[in-house]
């Protein structure tokens, strides 16, 4: 079967893997005999807003963020939503309503936070290149904290700070030296990898923020990879940070704070590996960070946003290739890059529950795209999809409408957010004239 996963079935199902497929529900289904968001149905959120587009279910973001709350419960923790994961001002307005920080790592994505109602004390700054400007106009906004990647960084927010007249609080990035066991694309609490400073260095390097003007250096960050599916590299890199604040503290910093970044996994399909459940995650920040009275930082993305949204797209043509089917849909690469750069799994459900049914066929989903590369599914055994049908690929949520582009000069889709029966479009799909004007001719090109 290719299609273990409706949401309603794992319900009645025991043990662990069905406890967190439970709370990891999203609120996708069938109703009436087509795939529903919410109470809205999807062919009809197609015929009003065309094809392909991204939706969002209130309910499901709702559901994941009190998850993650109520199991950092008694603990002194900030959740704050990777904006990378997902920036639509509809999200994180509905991330914000329900009391999230931000964690962001570019002006762009500061400003996004701002713009939906964040307030700015709630709000990190991460990332391996900040500019001086974007420095100073964090500053300016009076975010929260920093999270530093590098000596140098460290000087330049010094300088920019005192330019200010202003104390910028900041933590080091630290770079721990652990596997997290993820793609490697996505994995960043490697030694090879850009991010942060190597762990030795790092009491060397707060002791130098200590001469530094302009800075109060309070805070350790760690952010080890994305798409994690076990504890065991969380529990290394939290007892680093555990042995390093308590080595500053006996050098006299005083550690306030402790940002453990994000990279909770969620389950792409049944065949994945369990990711750890919040409560248990919880459970680890705890027993490991618990006793030293610091405030701890979350920085989740996919654990909130992931599940919570989903591509549907609508099919062009099927052909017969040789031993396989090509499903082609008006979808592609540029709308969802996650298959083509990471070999990322998404699940495609046909929107139409009769054809969930029907036997299988071997196939690939593919784009309008010109490159080989261009796929939303390989060899998948699926429905024969034929011209004119609905399916949804699953789990969209993060890192997908954030990384698209308009390559072959296709417009960036809609982006519709449901709640309950209502919907609404939260990102127009541009006009052509929209995107071809964001050009200009040179002078010496111009008609006029
Ligand atoms: N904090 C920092 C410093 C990060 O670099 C990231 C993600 C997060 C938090 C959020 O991680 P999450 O909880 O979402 O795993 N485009 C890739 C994922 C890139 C993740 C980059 N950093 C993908 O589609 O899988």
């Amino acid at each position: 079967m290719f299609f273990r996963e409706r949401s309603g079935d794992c319900r009645y199902r025991c043990g662990r893997k069905s406890l967190w497929k439970l709370l990891s529900m999203h609120h996708f289904a069938y109703k009436d005999g087509v795939l529903h968001a919410e109470d809205v149905s999807l062919p009809r959120l197609a015929a009003d807003v065309g094809t392909p587009f991204y939706c969002y279910s209130t309910a499901t973001l709702q559901r994941h963020y009190r998850v993650l709350a109520e199991a950092f419960q008694g603990q002194d923790a900030v959740i704050c939503f990777a904006v990378k994961a997902n920036s639509n001002q509809a999200v994180l307005a509905t991330m914000a309503r329900l009391g999230a920080g931000m964690d962001v790592v570019s002006e762009g994505e500061l400003r996004r936070a701002r713009a939906a109602g964040v307030p700015a004390e709630r709000i990190i700054f991460a990332g391996v290149g900040k500019s001086r400007e974007e420095m100073a106009y964090a500053l300016s906004e009076g975010i929260f904290s920093f999270n530093v990647e590098s000596a140098p960084e460290l000087v330049a927010l010094s300088e920019v700070a005192a330019g200010l007249g202003v104390t910028a609080r900041a933590a080091i990035r630290v770079n721990p030296d652990v596997d997290a066991k993820t793609h490697a694309k996505i994995s960043t609490g490697k030694s090879e990898n850009k991010f942060g400073i190597p762990y030795l260095d790092a009491a060397a390097l707060y002791a130098e923020a200590r001469r530094l003007r302009g800075l109060e250096v309070s805070g350790i960050h760690m952010h080890i990879g994305s798409q994690i599916t076990d504890l065991a590299p969380f529990r290394d890199a939290f007892r680093l940070m555990r042995d390093l604040t308590l080595e500053l503290r006996g050098a006299g910093h005083e550690i306030r704070h402790l940002d453990i970044g994000g990279g909770l996994g969620v389950p792409y399909s049944d065949a994945d590996e369990v990711p750890p459940h919040p409560d248990a995650y919880a459970g680890l920040v705890k027993e490991t960070l618990g006793d030293l009275g610091v405030r701890i930082y979350l920085e989740p993305g996919r654990m909130i946003v992931g599940n919570a949204g989903i591509l549907v797209t609508r099919v062009l043509y099927a052909k017969a290739g040789a031993g396989k089917r090509f499903t082609i849909v008006d979808a592609a690469m540029n709308d969802l890059i996650r298959p083509t750069l990471y070999d990322a799994y998404h699940e495609v459900w046909p929107v139409s529950e009769a054809r969930a049914g029907a036997a299988p066929v071997l196939q690939d989903i593919v784009g309008p795209v010109c490159e080989t590369g261009d796929y939303l599914a390989l060899e998948r055994a699926l429905p024969p999809f034929e011209a004119e049908e609905l399916m949804a690929v699953m789990t969209a949520g993060a890192y997908g409408a954030v990384m698209s582009s308009t390559y072959n000069t296709r417009p960036l889709v809609p982006e519709v957010l449901v709640n309950g029966g209502h919907y609404a479009v939260v990102r127009p799909r541009p006009s052509y004239d929209d995107l071809i004007g964001l050009d200009r001719l040179p002078p010496w090109l111009s008609r006029t």
